[in-house]
């Protein structure tokens, strides 16, 4: 097991870090494929298609056929809510990293690195919401390469953004992740965050039952100690 340290990003690191993040992200699609296909709606059309037009061509190779091109469509629409979600951040947020999350002094983008690569990312930025009466971080973008899982490496890049809301005056931290991020949702609960809620976000996690899982990390007064 190599040795890994967490330091800020650096424009160098973008390529990496684009990397984990898309491979991050792109390996949830067999999961989201399962799940699709066990959804009723999936069922019906896969078993109903095929035999209504079985019944209505007599064919079975027309029938065949038709089982056979929905398994590719289903495929784009499980895949499709990852590329829509690393489409939309590389246009926004990851577009320019320095610019987003390291010019201003409440926010930060870290990276893990090991043996001169970059093995895993975290970023953290205000949330901007005049209503709140608390002062909230919200963690985004958190990765680890896969052959560098199970070592603590993604434990300690959130602890570094614990550590930093607690430095920074922040009382919360909030994040984002899916009913489908198992290892992420047992990382953050694992660490103390509670479970606030779910949300169905965009057309195409409604089509293949993917919902936001909301999470939230309440810290115990700034004077405590080090977490
Ligand atoms: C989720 C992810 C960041 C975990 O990275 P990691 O470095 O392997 O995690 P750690 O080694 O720090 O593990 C910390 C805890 O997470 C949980 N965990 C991590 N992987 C797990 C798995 N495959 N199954 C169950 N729990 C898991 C465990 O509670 C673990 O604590 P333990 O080792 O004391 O049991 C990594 O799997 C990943 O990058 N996934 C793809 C991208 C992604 O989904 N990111 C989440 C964005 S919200």
């Amino acid at each position: 097991m190599a040795p890994y340290h967490i330091r800020k990003y650096q424009e160098s690191d973008r390529k990496w870090v684009v990397g984990l993040l898309s491979r991050g992200m792109a390996e949830h699609t067999p999961a989201t494929f399962r799940r699709l296909l066990k959804l009723p709606g999936t069922l019906i059309l896969l078993l109903g298609g095929p035999l209504a037009l079985l019944l209505a061509s007599g064919s079975w190779l027309l029938a065949l056929m038709f089982s056979l091109s929905l398994l590719p469509a289903l495929w784009f629409l499980a895949k499709k809510p990852w590329t829509e979600y690393v489409d939309k951040t590389l246009r926004t947020d990851m577009s320019d990293i320095t610019k987003s999350y390291l010019s201003e002094r409440g926010s930060c983008f870290w990276v893990a690195e090991s043996e001169e690569k970059v093995v895993g990312t975290v970023g953290a930025l205000p949330v901007d919401d005049p209503t709140l009466r608390e002062k909230r971080l919200q963690l985004f973008h958190l990765s680890v390469d896969s052959e560098h899982r199970g070592q603590g490496i993604a434990k300690a890049l959130v602890r570094t953004v614990l550590q930093f809301a607690r430095d920074q005056g922040y009382s919360e931290v909030v994040l984002n992740t899916s009913n489908i991020q198992l290892s992420a949702m047992a990382l953050y609960q694992s660490m103390g965050f509670k479970k606030t809620g779910q949300s169905l976000c965009c057309v195409w996690d409604r089509l293949v039952a993917l919902h936001t899982v909301h999470f939230i990390y309440r810290l115990p007064s700034a004077q405590a100690g080090s977490l």
